[in-house]
C-alpha cells in the first residue's frame, strides 16, 4: 500500500513566495513574436497588431514578469534596429536561430504589449557581440528622463516618459559554446562587473542578474558561478539558472524524477553563492533567478531540419513542442521545486510563453489555445501566492532507472493570510500505484475544503490542440475531511491542487 502523510502548519514558514517566480519569457525566436503575440491583419489583432486572444490567455495566467528579447537571440541583437519609424527599420540576420529578424517589433512595441498583458518586463542586454557602452545606451533610452542623447531619442520615437524597466539580465548563457560571443568565466566576470557598475551609475534602482550556467550539465558548472560571481557579486542581485528536461528514452518514471535534479541544481547554486559571500565577507545574500525552465525536446529533430534546409526565413515554426500529459506533470513538479526554495529563488521564467516551448499556442489562420502545461502553471500562479510552508511529508518511495529514493508524492503548501486560504500542490509521480494521501491541517482552525482540482489521464502521451482539449483539469469529490484531516486516494500520475479556506 503506497502512502503519504503531510502535516501543514502556519509556523512552518519557508518564506514569502515572490510573485516573480511565476514569470515567463518571450524571445525573438520562431513564431513567438510574429504570428504569436503580433499578427497585424489577424481577426483578433488590435490597432497595434497584437493578438487580443493571446493577451487574454497571458492575463489568465497572471504572468507578473516577462523576460525579453532573448535568449540566444540577444547575444547578436542591436536594439537600435528595432526602434524608430517602422518603415526605416532593416531586417537583420539572427545568428542564434539562423533566421531573418524583420525588426517590426522592437522594445517600444514590446513594452506596449506588456502593458496590455498586465506584466512587467525583464530586459536582457547583449554581452555577446556588444559591451558596456551599448548596455548603458539601452538603459538610458529605457529609463532616464534627462535632456540626454538617448532619452531624447526615445522621446523622438514617441515615448515621452521612460519605460522604467526594473530588472536587467547581463547577457544570456555566456558559458555556452553555441552562444554568439561566448566567454570564459574570467572574460564574462570582468565584462559583467564593469557593465553592472556602469548600469547602476545610470539607474541605481535597477536589479541585475548575473549569468549563471546554462544547465547543471555544463562542464564549467559550478566553477563558472564561483569565478564570475567573484567579479559581479557586489553589483548584482540575482544569479541565473537555466534547465530543460525531456523524456528522450520514453521512461516516464525516470522523467518524473527529474525535478530532483532541478532541486540539486538549486542547492548547488545556493552553496556556490554562499561560498562567494563568505570569501568576500559580504553581508549580502544573492537571490536566484531560474529564468529558463521547462520541458524541451519534442521539436529538436524538426528544428534541425528547418535550420539546415530553410535558413534565414522569417518566423519559422521553431521549438514548437506539443506537450503531452506527462510533460504537464513534470512542469507541476518543477513548480513545486521552485516553491520549496522560495527563500532563495526569487524569480523564475517558464521558457517560453507563446508558440516557442510554450503553454500558449496560436494558429496563424485561427485561434489561440492552451497546451497541457498551461494548467499547472495557471494553478501555481493563481493559488501559489503567499507563504510557502515547509513540506513535512512522510511518503513511500520508489527507484527509477537513474534515480533512487524518489518520493511517490511530492508536495508543497502555500498559505495566503490575506485571503485566509491554504493550498496544497501535489503530484503522485508513481507510475504504477495510487497513493493513500492524508494531510493534517488542524493548525488551520475553521478551514474547509474549497475545491479539489486534479489532472489525471490514462494516456501519458495525450495532447491538446486548437479544437481538442484532451488534457485539462476537473474537480474531484471523492475525499474526506474530518477534524482537520484530509484524506484521498491520490491517483497514480496525477497533478492535485487542494484548496482550503474559511
Ligand atoms: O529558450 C530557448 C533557448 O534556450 C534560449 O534562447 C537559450 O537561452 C536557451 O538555450
Amino acid at each position: 500500500m503506497k502512502k503519504a502523510k503531510m502535516v501543514i502548519d502556519k509556523d512552518f514558514k519557508i518564506d514569502e513566495i515572490d510573485k516573480n517566480i511565476y514569470g515567463s519569457f518571450v524571445e525573438h525566436l520562431g513564431r513567438a513574436i510574429y504570428t504569436g503575440i503580433y499578427q497585424p491583419g489577424h481577426p483578433a489583432a488590435d490597432e497595434e497588431g497584437f493578438r487580443k486572444d493571446v493577451i487574454e490567455l497571458v492575463k489568465e495566467l497572471q504572468v507578473p514578469i516577462v523576460r525579453y528579447p532573448g535568449g540566444n537571440f540577444v547575444s547578436n541583437y542591436y536594439w537600435e534596429d528595432g526602434v524608430g519609424p517602422k518603415d526605416q527599420r532593416k531586417p537583420r540576420l539572427d545568428l542564434a536561430w539562423i533566421t531573418l529578424e524583420p525588426n517590426e517589433v522592437g522594445l517600444n512595441e514590446f513594452m506596449s504589449w506588456a502593458k496590455k498583458a498586465e506584466t512587467e518586463v525583464m530586459m536582457a542586454v547583449n554581452l555577446g557581440t556588444r559591451g558596456v557602452a551599448d548596455a548603458c545606451n539601452l538603459l538610458e533610452y529605457c529609463n532616464i528622463d534627462a535632456n540626454s542623447y538617448y532619452s531624447n531619442m526615445r522621446r523622438a520615437h514617441g515615448y515621452e516618459k521612460p519605460h522604467d524597466i526594473k530588472v536587467w539580465c547581463l547577457g544570456n548563457e555566456m558559458d555556452g559554446p553555441w552562444q554568439v560571443g561566448a566567454k570564459t568565466p574570467k572574460e564574462y566576470g570582468r565584462l559583467a562587473e564593469e557593465t553592472a557598475k556602469a548600469m547602476k551609475m545610470i539607474d541605481p534602482t535597477i536589479q541585475l542578474v548575473s549569468c549563471g550556467s546554462s544547465s547543471i550539465g555544463m562542464p564549467t558548472f559550478p566553477e563558472w558561478e564561483a569565478v564570475t560571481l567573484e567579479h559581479t557579486y557586489n553589483y548584482v542581485d540575482y544569479v541565473s539558472l537555466h534547465q530543460y528536461y525531456g523524456n528522450r528514452e520514453n521512461d516516464t518514471a525516470d522523467f518524473l524524477a527529474m525535478s530532483m535534479d532541478m532541486e540539486q541544481f538549486i542547492k548547488s547554486v545556493i552553496a556556490t553563492c554562499d561560498y562567494v559571500k563568505a570569501k568576500k565577507r559580504s553581508k549580502k545574500e544573492l537571490k536566484l533567478s531560474f529564468d529558463e525552465w521547462n520541458v524541451w525536446y519534442h521539436s529538436n529533430e524538426a528544428d534541425s531540419k528547418i535550420k539546415e534546409k530553410k535558413p534565414w526565413g522569417v518566423a519559422p515554426p521553431l521549438l514548437e513542442d506539443i506537450y503531452n500529459f506527462e510533460d504537464a506533470l513534470l512542469v507541476g513538479l518543477m513548480l513545486i521545486t521552485l516553491m520549496k526554495h522560495a527563500d532563495r529563488v526569487k524569480m523564475a521564467c517558464m521558457a517560453q510563453l507563446v508558440n516557442v516551448i510554450a503553454p500558449i499556442m496560436t494558429d496563424a489562420e485561427g485561434g489561440a489555445w492552451r497546451q497541457t502545461i498551461f494548467y499547472p502553471f495557471l494553478h501555481a500562479s493563481i493559488y501559489g501566492r503567499g507563504i510557502a510552508l515547509e513540506p513535512v511529508i512522510e511518503t513511500t518511495k520508489h527507484d527509477t532507472s537513474k534515480h533512487t529514493d524518489v518520493s511517490d508524492v511530492e508536495a508543497i503548501a502555500v498559505y495566503n493570510p490575506e485571503k485566509e486560504e491554504v493550498t496544497i500542490f501535489a503530484v503522485n509521480r508513481n507510475v504504477d500505484d495510487d497513493v493513500n494521501f492524508t494531510s493534517d491541517i488542524r493548525g488551520f482552525e475553521g478551514y474547509k475544503v474549497l475545491e479539489y482540482i486534479v489532472m489525471e489521464n490514462d494516456d501519458m502521451k495525450a495532447v491538446n490542440s486548437l479544437n481538442n482539449q484532451r488534457v485539462k483539469p476537473h474537480n474531484k469529490t471523492d475525499y474526506t475531511f474530518d477534524d482537520g484531516i484530509f484524506t484521498t486516494n491520490m491517483k497514480k500520475c496525477s497533478w492535485n491542487v487542494i484548496r482550503f479556506g474559511k
